[in-house]
């Protein structure tokens, strides 16, 4: 089978079979098909698309493409959450000790911040001690114990999507519907759990700026999981500003601790998503039958503090010290050199915000990475004061920055006025969640 047969294929907007598909990636895994042919492929993909038999056939290519996951020694269902990535959404962090008390099992692989977006494992690791890297029995022993442990993505998983990913990201072929949900299925799905919530962002934040995108993202991914014998459904949420008032590590872990001790208004966007994802990972591991049922077992969860309690073990169990699981304690660990508040330059409503502009300046301060490997200072990071809708005024800060080295403070101060629009009247309530996507 000649590659250029495959490539012209796809150009002309035919459905290529398993066989050609796995000439294909596996022959990039392997190094024996060059750079330029699949970039030809994967531009002919964005012009051409895919049927939904060829992005499920692409998945499970991808997904085998390296070490797989088997969970199936752990009991009951294994359920995980994804969120396509957003600026302080530290749903992780609330949603997986709580589904966990409530008998759930989350066996969680996760990743780490890029650009504006973060990554739990980075706020992980701003406990002193915690251990990201845990082999997979100590891992599988330690969700066996607890019911959760979340850890990074082991070394040889999907290596195809790593090789694909970065092509992607230099030849303007990353927007494509079956090629992003392809690269998060295989690697979700590689992972090993039965059952998958996936929270779909869109907005200024997010990858999907539109409703309808996003939708189209979202029934994708959920039908190819479907078809590979997992069990899968979709939120799509809102990313036009971020989910939580903290952007930072050490800072959303305080928030997500602040939330399980109880100290978080129930009615806040970030309490609300996380019970709207953790009800739905209930129902899909058989612990609930209603979203309704499902929220009440988390808010019972949260209010007795067996979900911090769960949160707390997990740390413990990965090395970290459980000391810090605790509202009062945490906030040591967001200990920086100087706070800088920020005041609005005129009074008035906030009418809008651009979550990007906020998450890069976050990064500015030494959040997150520019580039993969760059190190970053857990501690430093800002906490919003007013969301979309809330009144504003010179006199009160509506943002507080958290600065250990204060080189790009001013370029992070003019990307928070930037990303404000500020207007005389009130603007209408923005929805927080569009739809729920089951098929
Ligand atoms: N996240 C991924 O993992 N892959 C994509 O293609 C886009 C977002
Ligand atoms: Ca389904």
């Amino acid at each position: 089978m000649r590659i250029i047969d495959i490539i012209e294929k796809k150009r002309d907007g035919k459905e290529l079979t398993r066989e050609e598909l796995e000439t294909l990636i596996l022959g990039y895994v392997r190094d024996q098909v060059p750079d330029y042919q699949i970039a030809a492929f994967l531009m002919a993909v964005v012009f051409r698309g895919m049927t939904d038999r060829e992005t499920a056939t692409l998945t499970d290519i991808m997904m085998h493409s390296g070490d797989t996951v088997d969970l199936s020694a752990l009991p009951g269902v294994k359920v995980d959450k994804h969120s396509t990535g957003g600026v302080g959404d530290t749903t992780t962090l609330i949603v997986a000790p709580l589904v966990a008390a409530c008998g759930g099992t989350v066996a969680k692989m996760s990743g780490r911040g890029l650009g504006h977006t973060g990554g739990t494992l980075d706020k992980l690791e701003s406990i002193p001690g915690v251990n990201i890297e845990q082999p997979l029995d100590r891992f599988m022993d330690i969700v066996r114990r607890i019911g959760l442990a979340v850890i990074g993505q082991s070394g040889n998983l999907v290596p195809a999507d790593k090789k694909l990913y970065a092509l992607r990201d230099v030849t303007a072929t990353i927007g494509s519907t079956p090629l992003i949900a392809s690269s998060i299925m295989s690697k979700k799905l590689a992972a090993g759990a039965d059952a998958i919530v996936l929270d779909v962002k869109v907005g200024s934040g997010a990858f999907m700026h539109t409703v309808e995108d996003a939708k189209e993202l979202a029934s994708l991914m959920v039908r190819i999981g479907d078809h590979l014998g997992r069990r899968c459904e979709a939120i799509i949420t809102d990313m036009n500003q971020p989910l939580g008032l903290a952007v930072g590590n050490a800072l959303e872990v305080q928030e997500a601790v602040d939330v399980l001790a109880g100290r978080v208004g129930e009615e806040e966007p970030l309490v609300q998503v996380s019970l709207l994802l953790g009800a739905h990972m209930l129902m899909l591991s058989d612990l609930a039958a209603t979203e309704a049922e499902g929220k009440d077992m988390l808010l019972h969860a949260l209010r007795t503090g067996a979900g911090l309690e769960k949160l707390r073990q997990m740390i413990e169990a990965m090395g970290g010290d459980p000391a810090y699981i605790d509202p009062e304690r945490i906030r040591e660990l967001c200990r920086v050199k100087k706070l800088v508040e920020v005041y609005p330059e005129r009074d008035g409503y906030l009418a809008g915000l651009v979550a990007e502009k906020i998450g890069i300046a976050s990064q500015l301060l030494g959040a997150g990475r520019a580039k993969k490997g760059d190190a970053i200072d857990p501690a430093v990071g800002l906490v919003m004061h007013r969301r979309v809708g809330d009144r504003l005024s010179v006199r009160e800060p509506f943002c507080t920055l958290y600065v250990n080295d204060d080189r790009h403070l001013d370029e992070a101060v003019d990307l928070l006025h930037q990303s404000m629009t500020i207007s005389a009247e009130q603007p209408a309530s923005a929805p927080l969640v569009y739809a729920i996507v089951k098929e």
